[in-house]
């Protein structure tokens, strides 16, 4: 998925991609700005779909633009948003409080990276545990090279062109006093280059597809009840929908998610349940082909997107997350999130997004 960033310039030529590269941050070449810092392009933000004044308008003057219909989420009389000419696609604005927020950004940094989940710092270091707290403690990853004997089960392992590589975290001046004999990577730029990481059943990247032979945990309880109760109303009559894997995505300054379906599912019935949190962003949803023009639409913390049905077959993908103070909209997070021992998921956040997306596979 993440691969389908980089395309020909056949795909350069279709209406996704030339939205995807309408939204995606570009900065000025103006050389007034080259010594100052760098300035960001100015997008034109006139044809995104804005769900949370959609709601305002719709509650205070009963309007709603065109194309939009909604309908209530039967339990809590939630409203739910859908797209005429996009059947099975549904949004959520707000469907999540502040205090659920908060505890899925810290559930996504601090427990689900942990092994035997799996994310893409795996095919390098093998699985590495406590990412998070060892980038609070300013700790570095350390490998020592050919030590076999000196394995700790704690720390990740992993094997390469035949050697035995260990990586653990340990604190900087241990790292420093050991010199150049080790090499080292300090955590806080493994945890800005955490891209992704997998609940449930894992999917395979390498493959793309899932790989149940691999070792993995259930998704957490709390989740998949929430997640029940949000896609409900996506579901076959009668049905209730069944979380198998996830997978949360990380995204910091100038990360995208390309266009791309995802088609390892089974049974196209049952919905994906998107959630986002931290930093606004720009969702695309085209239709089946590149080729149609898609829709542009803001994701805010707390949003949540449903796809089921027909558009399980269409096009999506992230092309801009705004991670600017002015753009980024998260001001209720960094109030909930002031608190002292917080202070750490808040900085993580203030400059990224997450995006957890549950699936039922079979
Ligand atoms: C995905 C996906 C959308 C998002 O991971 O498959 O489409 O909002 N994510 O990040
Ligand atoms: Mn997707």
């Amino acid at each position: 998925m993440y691969g389908s960033d980089k395309v020909s310039d056949e795909a350069d030529r279709t209406a996704f991609r030339r939205a995807e590269k309408k939204y995606k941050l570009y900065y000025k070449q103006d050389s007034k700005f080259s010594k100052k810092k760098k300035q960001p392009k100015q997008v034109d933000l006139s044809d995104v779909l804005d769900f949370k004044s959609a709601l305002e308008d719709y509650i205070n003057k009963g309007v709603l633009p065109q194309g939009i219909r909604v309908t209530k989420c039967g339990l809590d009389d939630t409203q739910v948003f859908y797209l005429e000419n996009h059947p099975g696609f549904y949004f959520i604005p707000g469907a999540l409080g502040l205090e659920e927020q908060c505890k899925w950004i810290k559930e996504s940094l601090a427990n689900f990276p942990q092994p035997p989940n799996r994310t893409n710092h795996n095919a390098i270091y093998g699985p590495i545990s406590n990412l998070f707290d060892a980038a609070k403690e300013n700790m570095v990853l350390v490998r020592e090279d050919n030590q076999p004997d000196s394995h700790d089960p704690a720390s990740g392992s992993c094997i390469s062109n035949g050697e035995f590589h260990s990586w653990k975290f340990v604190d900087e001046d241990f790292a420093k006093a050991k010199g150049k004999t080790w090499k080292t990577v300090p955590a806080s730029v493994l945890l800005r280059k955490l891209r992704w990481s997998t609940l449930g059943l894992q999917f395979d990247w390498s493959k793309r597809n899932y790989d149940i032979s691999l070792p993995h945990n259930k998704i957490p309880d709390a989740l998949c009840q929430l997640v029940k109760r949000l896609a409900a109303i996506a579901m076959p009559v009668g049905e209730e929908f069944s979380p198998e894997a996830a997978i949360v995505n990380y995204f910091g300054l100038g990360d995208t998610l390309g266009g791309h379906l995802d088609d390892m599912e089974r049974d196209w019935s049952k919905p994906i349940v998107s959630m986002s949190l931290g930093c606004k962003a720009i969702f695309l949803l085209g239709g089946k082909s590149r080729e149609e023009p898609p829709q542009a639409m803001f994701l805010r913390s707390g949003d949540v997107v449903l796809m089921a049905g027909e558009a399980r077959e269409c096009f999506h993908g992230v092309p801009r997350v705004f991670t600017d103070e002015e753009n980024a909209e998260i001001g209720p997070l960094e109030s909930a999130l002031s608190h002292g021992s917080d202070s750490s998921f808040l900085e993580y956040i203030k400059t990224s997004r997450i995006n957890i997306n549950i699936r039922q596979v079979f």
